[in-house]
């Protein structure tokens, strides 16, 4: 590039940077999150509860008997909801070296304390598997403490951003995601704006220990969710708003697809009790991300610009915190979407899960879950 074209994009980022700004203050404009059609505005009613010192409790799961929620926390804990009256307790962590981890948020020391994300209970023996960002896929017995590792790697490839898994109790086996060989969590946002594809989804199986991976070049795999049969694992492919559908039986098994294309980031993916999927939004996919995503040019520039991660995060998610819930049917069609639009009550949701009439909902970034009554 010429001193006069680095001159002018740089300065048309900047007024790009400025103008979404000033719009997303005000809450309206072309860069604001944009409106889903049949989306309800409900989650501002929903009810919080508080987390005390821990911060971001990005999945969500009850144990075999129902009790819980347990969440795992920014500190690298998992906590475990008693009630109202006994309020939270500590279940479990994926560190051995908890000396400096005791501050809330603090992402310099993610890779010292853990980052638990997705949890999941084998329903038959009440153990918890954890898939820590840094630890890789990691077990802990019912009575909790200190988690221990099962997989850190696959085919040669240490694993550098652990998701989210889903079991398989019939076939024995477990389902993961490992985000990026390249970023790691605490860089999730530099992820997304390189179009990283180096994300994975693997297969461990319990008996022969035997470690395989499925779908490889996947641009920041998250979330991850079996059908109610068993016939497909659903992964979400955050970075391109979709949801990826692998066969597993049936004439097109070991084939995969396109399950459903979302209107913004998908997080977790989690089955109720009818087999329908709710899908977390990060946030909606404004034009800032579309810009960003979709001109490389764009892209390039603002990877050089010296603008804090905050700051971009605030940009590419449209400027106003928002939260977004998406309820696919067995087949990926949309059922319902709801919705905290201006983020009165909830914000940067990571994960919805059904029980009992209530959604639970996490957020990888906020310091406390949600309660809604359906
Ligand atoms: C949760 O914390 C917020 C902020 O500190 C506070 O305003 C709110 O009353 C608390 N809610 C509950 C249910 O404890």
């Amino acid at each position: 590039m010429t001193m006069l074209t680095v001159f002018f994009s740089t300065a048309i980022v900047t007024t790009i940077a400025v103008l979404a700004s000033l719009s997303s203050q005000k809450g309206s404009g072309i860069f604001a999150p944009p409106k889903i059609a049949g989306s309800r505005d409900v989650f501002p009613s929903a009810k919080v509860v508080n987390l005390t010192g821990a911060s971001g409790p990005e999945s969500v799961a009850f144990d075999p008997s129902g009790e819980g929620p347990y969440v795992g926390v920014s500190d690298g804990r998992v906590l475990k909801w008693r009630g109202e009256s006994l309020g939270w307790s500590d279940f479990a962590y994926t560190s051995a070296n908890r000396q400096k981890c005791v501050r809330p948020f603090a992402p310099e020391l993610e890779h010292v304390c853990g980052r638990p994300l997705g949890l999941r209970f084998d329903e038959k023996t009440g153990d918890l598997y954890i898939a820590d960002a840094y630890f890789g896929l990691m077990i802990v017995g019912p009575a909790g403490g200190l988690a221990k590792p099962l997989v850190t790697e696959a085919e040669g490839q240490p694993f550098r951003f652990t998701n989210d898994l889903d079991i398989d109790e019939h076939e024995d086996v477990i389902y993961f995601t490992d985000t990026s060989t390249r970023f790691q969590r605490r860089q999730f946002l530099a992820a997304v704006l390189n179009v990283d594809k180096t994300g994975r989804l693997i297969k461990y199986d319990r008996s022969s220990k035997k470690v395989t991976v499925l779908v490889q070049g996947i641009a920041f795999a998250n979330g991850v969710a079996l059908s109610k049969d068993r016939s497909f694992v659903l992964v979400a492919e955050t970075t391109t708003c979709k949801i990826l559908r692998l066969w597993l039986s049936g004439p097109k098994a070991g084939t995969q697809d396109v399950f459903t294309e979302l209107p913004g980031f998908p997080d977790n993916i989690r089955r109720n009790s009818n087999g329908e999927f709710w899908v977390a939004l990060h946030s909606k996919k404004g034009l800032f991300a579309k810009l960003s995503l979709s001109q490389a040019w764009f892209r390039d520039l603002l990877l050089r610009f010296p603008i804090s991660g905050p700051r971009l995060h605030s940009l590419f998610t449209g400027g106003r915190p928002h939260a977004t819930a998406m309820k696919l049917s067995e087949s990926g069609e949309v059922l319902e979407v709801l919705e905290d639009r201006e983020g009165k009550r909830l914000r940067f949701i990571s994960e919805v899960e059904e029980k009992d009439g209530k959604l639970w909902i996490g957020s990888v970034l906020m310091p406390f879950l949600g309660v809604y009554d359906l």
